[in-house]
């Protein structure tokens, strides 16, 4: 298998992205990555600190909804695949205000495309490798299982908007012949997630004694991938996955919230030598979120059989390097925590 030249990868600031990079920049050092982030709220510099000056790492400002912002990127560097994170990614802000889904998710997704098409003056194009999510088949019952072919059937603007993209990038699959593939996962953890989403902020809140508001009784159902594990499912399917192909990536790892958070609190009560009940007694119930999927869960054996990933991290082990991450980076959570995030969180999150 022939490897990528030039990666362009739109969102590497954020959290699965600037992961993903800081895993495979040194692993391929043959590969030139080109960092395209607009730095909003959710994309954060420091996250790709480490990698910062390695001679086949480059950052370019801009944002995917300009395309002669892309046009000017895409000139200079001539990639010949795209590996495409960018995303407006928390369901809650999408309840609160859709616009900015749909018009970084869904005509940021078609600009990308566009470059790719017509080639901008690149390279050969190889590959068109669309990060997606499990949300856009809707919600599950008590049983079954999302597979590559359940209907799409999402619930939130976010999930629709994804949906919106998932099926511009098969188009361009059908219509044009684009190398294109796409992969759908489940909730992701890890190192750098932003404090908005379920685990980190409830870790923070852990270690800081404040409540851990728990939406509605607490018992709907995620599948929980480590972000490693994810980051090698992307890198598998962009070097080895059939064109036009959609791949489902989970990661075995099924608890209802109330579970993850229980475990955060013991974990987070063990790191830091107090005593777990403490903790428990911060769960609030709050209201619950306005079309709440229950259930989401993955079945990923077309991506095992055909290409042999499996999942390394078990649900304990990755959370408890989650955990220690979140303890040992401050300076981080600092950064996160000024500005933007203050005010969205006092908006949107205080009065539960
Ligand atoms: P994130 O919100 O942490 O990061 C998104 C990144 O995209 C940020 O760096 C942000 O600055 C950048 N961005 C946003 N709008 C942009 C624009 N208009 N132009 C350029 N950059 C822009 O998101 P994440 O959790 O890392 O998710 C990455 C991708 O994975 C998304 O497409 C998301 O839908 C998908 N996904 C996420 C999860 C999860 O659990 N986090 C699970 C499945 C799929
Ligand atoms: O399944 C993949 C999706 O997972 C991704 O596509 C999204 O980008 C990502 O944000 C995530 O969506 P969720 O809505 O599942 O994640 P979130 O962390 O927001 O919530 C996880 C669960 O926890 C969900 O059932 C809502 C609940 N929750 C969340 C928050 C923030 C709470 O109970 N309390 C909270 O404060």
């Amino acid at each position: 298998m022939q490897l990528p030249e030039t990666i362009l990868v739109s969102g590497g600031a954020g959290f699965i992205g600037s992961n993903w990079l800081n895993l495979m920049v040194p692993r391929f050092p043959s590969c030139r990555f080109v960092n395209i982030d607009q730095l909003t709220y959710a994309g954060n510099l420091a996250s790709v600190d480490a990698i910062g000056s390695e001679s086949n790492y480059r950052f370019e400002h801009g944002d995917i909804r300009d395309r002669d912002a892309i046009r000017r990127i895409w000139e200079q560097h001539k990639p010949d695949t795209v590996v495409h994170f960018a995303a407006e990614s928390h369901v809650d802000r999408s309840i609160s205000g859709p616009t900015d889904f749909i018009e970084t998710n869904v005509v940021g997704t078609l600009n990308l495309l566009e470059a790719f098409r017509g080639g901008f003056g690149g390279a050969q194009s190889r590959r068109f490798h669309h990060i997606s999510t499990d949300e856009v088949y809707g919600s599950l019952g008590d049983t079954g299982l999302f597979t590559e072919e359940t209907r799409y059937d999402p619930s939130s603007p976010y999930s629709a908007s994804k949906a919106a993209s998932d099926h511009l990038v098969r188009a361009y699959f059908r219509t044009y012949g684009l190398p294109v593939t796409i992969t759908n996962y489940s909730n992701n953890y890890g190192p750098r997630q932003f404090p908005e989403k379920l685990i980190p902020l409830m870790i923070l809140n852990a270690m800081e004694g404040k409540p851990l508001p728990v939406y509605g009784n607490g018992a709907n159902v995620r599948d929980w991938l480590y972000v490693d594990d994810h980051c090698d499912a992307i890198w598998t399917v962009l070097t080895e996955g059939t064109p036009g192909e959609t791949y489902n990536v989970g990661g075995n790892a099924e608890k209802t919230n109330l579970d993850v958070v229980h475990s955060i609190c013991r974990i987070v009560a063990e790191e830091l030598g107090k005593d777990s009940q403490e903790l428990l007694e911060l769960i609030s119930y709050v209201k619950d979120r306005p079309g709440h999927d229950f259930r989401y869960a993955i079945d990923a054996s077309k991506i095992r059989s055909e290409l042999g990933w499996e999942p390394k991290e078990t649900f304990e082990s990755g959370l408890r390097k989650t955990v220690r991450w979140y303890l040992e980076n401050t300076k981080w959570i600092d950064q996160v925590r000024s500005g933007e995030y203050r005010r969205w969180i006092d908006q949107n999150y205080s009065q539960r």
